[in-house]
């Protein structure tokens, strides 16, 4: 991680420019916004037909030429006007990634290291050039990335994308300085990267009779070959992959591919049944981890997947294992023993270990989901921490590389605006504004623990996401946000100034054939989460009959009566939960017999992470607080609705007492959790 350096070089010179600089309200229209950058004296015409000059070592100059003449610019030495030019000495960077662009009257030239640093001040200049073509203000810009990781995650597993979707992906990340795609390759729904040793992967594993995960979970969650008429699904061949590999490559981006293990693995368990505890197709999602079977077949898949991909990190899933068939396999049991491991999550944390130790073998890191900490993280292995920060802070005070994920900031799976507006998604809500406002680095960390976060990610998981336009649609612009996350420093961003570059930004895209969110028709947060609600519970005691559910504790006993309504999102801290198969019972205890006029609480709906409306709402008051008078009960048929649902359940009338009680009921057959924000009472 790069920390703070000079912020200005030189002085400021304002006259000359105004054109371009008031379309762009003072603010360099340059994302994500550079370190440094001071203003110069006139104004530099690029003509389109001006030849650029490329001064590189071999392969950087060949992808460069390629890069700038696909967009129509002519590159040739006898270039003059603008130059791009790699050093052994830049001043002022340090970063292979960094580069010092100078504008002035007569040419523009870059400086960089290597080529990717070439390829970002290319980039610079590109945007530059398109905010400003009627002359660009002449100005210096020295540029570094604050994050060595910059990543975006693609899921093709549960919707299968193919290799133009991808590569026009890389397009446009490339363009923001994303130098990582993280491709969830395997998956319940799909294996989608040909094998050659496991050819069922492929024709078998990466085909199922329905088109949409939906249909397909909510199924009997079966594949079918590849020349079935039903089959719905695809691959990459080896060819296509290393055809991807080498056009990420030439756009300074590493695939950084994702082989999911020990969980996860439905569709190699029903293809190869003999890799689970039982040996019976279609019953499991883990690996046996006591066969030696298991670990010959990770190994060899592994062996060609390194062989397609140089990236350093390869990364092994090694979220959400049940672990429930290890607890009673002889196999599991025995390796146990023979191994010394306590339980189950030791069992685990010994098939990372010993993949971890396989892949730095072969010169490679492990990368893994932050539940390979749980049984005791393997000592080498990168850390994409996705379920909270915390667990990012955890894997660092192992001494663990981190990239940051958390799903609360970084799950662009969740909806963009509000979701009756929206394309169903998964749940949650993540504006632009707040993944813009993501700090990947967390300020409890010591100077030395923060060098071990290395970077961030976006991750795109694709259940709700059947077609390409959708994807591209969750993609932008919240993807340009973490760019910005990822390679600016906190104290030169500014939302303003973002959101409005944002706005250009969809535009320029949609010119380009990309389906973007409509950013400036954004409606925003829920009408009652934007100021606190006044009303007599405020501030008072909340006695629970029956516990909250711990994993979403919002602010603890103080939720339903801190005046704070929540968003559109369960997970925004003003949410409270009651978790499946348990009730809410609470009372609020106003301190002294008051006069009532109303009292209610909003609760929602999301089918997809399964949180329910509830069945039945009991709303009663009391003088002593020991016998309850029912004011209303409130009855609601609970449906299965993919419609994310916003429900008041609300007494009004005249009444008096000093105890209010509201009971909650899920319904039996949906068994959800509940879910509400405050107990409003008037
Ligand atoms: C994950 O979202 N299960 C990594
Ligand atoms: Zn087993």
């Amino acid at each position: 991680m790069r920390t703070g350096k000079i912020l200005l070089i030189g002085a400021i010179c304002v006259l000359s420019h105004v054109a371009c600089e008031t379309r762009h309200e003072g603010a360099l229209p340059v994302t994500p916004v550079p370190e440094a950058y001071a203003w110069g004296r006139g104004v530099f015409e690029l003509d389109k037909n001006a030849v650029w000059r490329v001064e590189a070592s071999g392969e950087d100059k060949e992808i460069l030429t390629a890069y700038l003449e696909k967009r129509g610019v002519s590159v040739g030495d006898s270039g003059e006007k603008v130059e791009l030019v790699t050093k052994d000495v830049v001043e002022g960077i340090d970063s292979e990634e960094g580069y010092v662009l100078t504008i002035s009257r007569r040419r523009a030239r870059v400086e960089a290291l290597s080529g990717a640093g070439l390829f970002y001040g290319t980039q610079t200049l590109l945007q530059l050039w398109t905010a400003c073509p009627e002359g660009i203000p002449a100005v210096t810009i020295r540029d570094e990335p604050r994050f060595a990781y910059r990543g975006i995650m693609l899921d093709v597993s549960r919707h299968f994308r193919d290799k133009d979707f991808v590569e026009k992906q890389i397009d446009a990340l490339a363009a923001y300085k994303i130098n990582r795609l993280h491709l969830h390759l395997t998956d319940a729904a799909g294996w989608r990267v040909e094998i050659d040793r496991y050819p069922r992967l492929t024709e078998f594993a990466a085909w199922r009779p329905q088109a949409t995960w939906k249909e397909w979970w909510n199924g009997k969650r079966e594949y079918c070959g590849r020349t079935d008429s039903r089959a719905s699904g695809g691959f990459y061949t080896k060819e296509e992959m290393r055809e991807l590999v080498d056009y990420a490559r030439r756009h300074y981006v590493t695939i950084v591919p994702e082989i999911e293990m020990p969980s996860h693995s439905e569709e190699v368990l029903a293809a190869y049944p003999e890799l689970s505890c039982t040996g019976e197709p279609y019953r499991h999602g883990d690996f046996c981890i006591g066969k030696e079977e298991t670990f010959e077949f990770i190994e060899n898949v592994l062996t060609e997947v390194m062989e397609i991909f140089p990236s350093e990190y390869i990364h092994v899933g090694g979220d959400e294992a049940s672990k429930a068939s290890w607890k009673t396999c002889p196999d599991c049991q025995a390796r146990m023993k023979a191994e010394g491991l306590k339980d189950v999550d030791e069992l685990q944390s010994y098939l990372i270990h010993r993949v971890e130790r396989f892949l730095n073998d072969h010169g490679r890191k492990l990368m893994g989901w932050d539940e390979i900490l749980d049984g005791g993280v393997a000592p080498n292995a990168v850390v994409m921490a996705w379920r909270g920060v915390p667990k990012g802070v955890e894997a660092v005070r192992e001494g663990n590389p981190v990239v940051m994920n958390p799903g609360q900031y970084c799950y662009i799976d969740s909806y963009q605006d509000a979701p009756y507006s929206q394309p169903e998604a998964i749940g949650g809500y993540l504006p632009l504004e707040k993944i813009y406002g993501f700090e990947p680095v967390p300020d409890t960390l010591s100077p030395e623990e923060a060098e071990l976060i290395i970077g961030t990610e976006a991750n795109l998981f694709a259940e709700y996401i059947p077609t390409a336009e959708h994807m591209e649609y969750m993609l932008y612009p919240r993807a340009i946000a973490l760019a910005e996350v990822a390679w600016s420093l906190p104290g030169n961003k500014s939302w303003e100034s973002f959101h409005r570059r944002a706005l250009r930004i969809v535009d320029e895209l949609r010119k380009r054939g990309y389906n973007t969110f409509d950013l400036k028709n954004e409606i925003g947060n829920r009408e009652e989460a934007k100021a606190p609600v006044a009303h007599l519970g405020v501030g008072k005691t909340v006695k629970y009959n029956a516990p909250a559910w711990e994993a979403y504790p919002a602010a603890g006993e103080r939720t339903l009566t801190d005046g704070l309504r929540g968003g559109w999102n369960y997970n925004d801290g003003r949410w409270q939960a009651f978790a499946a198969g348990e009730w809410m019972d609470v009372v609020i205890d106003l301190g002294e017999e008051r006069p009532l006029h109303s009292i209610g609480a909003d609760f929602m709906q999301i089918y997809g992470p399964g949180v329910f409306l509830p069945e039945r709402v009991v709303i009663s008051v009391s003088a002593d607080g020991e016998k309850y008078t029912p004011l209303v009960k409130i009855e609601h048929k609970v449906r299965r609705d993919d419609q994310v649902t916003f429900k008041r359940y609300e007494w009004t009338g005249s009444a008096s007492a000093r105890y209010v009680r509201m009971e909650a009921d899920a319904a039996k057959e949906f068994g959800g959790v509940l879910f509400t924000d405050e107990i409003v009472i008037k």
